[in-house]
């Protein structure tokens, strides 16, 4: 987390107002941002389809290339349903909220092979960029992945994402090596963070 981001818990009338609302801000963390602007940030429930739906609509059509290595213009439902399978466990996701309640970003990873190891994806909706949302998302779901015994995460990603390469490399001790003409695989190892490294070694 940067130095000059803080948190605090939500108070009693958020709680209050976000019962009964599928994107409830209740159990969330009021983050706030490098630029003074604030998000709720919490775990998504289990088949929180509204959550991810706002969020997938806040991404640009080159933010989803970078996320999901394909033009995808709608989320289709089977992708959606894929999405929304949590457990806490093997599979976990952290959202940040908007006041409106709009999902500006969301990190997750999915553990996979060996069981010390997941794959971790992040994303933040275009006109939340550069705030530090992605730093703060992957710093709560590395600590999530870590208290159930995941100790490497590995992220697939474009060779020229330059900003997903630095602030995933925040999270520990990071090499990457080619996967395809295209991508590049990295390796992190949760076990040795380095908070104020912001580069990794390419293979
Ligand atoms: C990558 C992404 C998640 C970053 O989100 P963000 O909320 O803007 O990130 P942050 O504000 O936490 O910034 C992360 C770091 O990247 C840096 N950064 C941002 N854009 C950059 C760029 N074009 N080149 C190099 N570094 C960049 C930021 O300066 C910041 O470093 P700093 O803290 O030293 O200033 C966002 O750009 C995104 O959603 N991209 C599309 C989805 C994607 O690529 N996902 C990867 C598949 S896993």
């Amino acid at each position: 987390m940067g130095p000059r981001s803080e948190t605090r818990r939500t108070s009693a009338s958020a709680f209050a107002e976000s019962a009964g609302d599928p994107r409830s801000t209740l159990g969330g963390e009021v983050v706030l941002l490098r630029d003074g602007s604030s998000v709720v940030m919490r775990p998504l429930a289990a088949d929180d389809h509204a959550a991810i739906a706002s969020w997938f609509a806040g991404l640009s059509a080159e933010t989803r290339y970078a996320r999901f290595f394909c033009w995808l213009e709608q989320i289709d439902p089977r992708t959606l349903s894929e999405l929304a399978r949590i457990d806490h466990l093997n599979r976990e996701a952290v959202a940040a909220f908007a006041d409106d309640r709009t999902t500006v970003g969301i990190a997750r990873y999915i553990r996979i092979g060996e069981l010390g190891t997941a794959e971790v994806a992040v994303a933040v909706a275009d006109d939340w960029r550069g705030r530090g949302v992605a730093g703060l998302l992957l710093a709560r779901v590395a600590a999530r992945a870590r208290e159930v015994g995941i100790e490497r995460f590995i992220a697939l990603c474009l060779a020229t994402n330059d900003a997903v390469i630095r602030v995933l490399s925040r999270l520990g001790k990071t090499t990457i090596s080619p996967y395809d003409d295209e991508i590049v695989e990295l390796q992190i190892d949760l076990g040795r963070t380095d908070p104020g490294a912001a580069h990794a070694s390419r293979e």
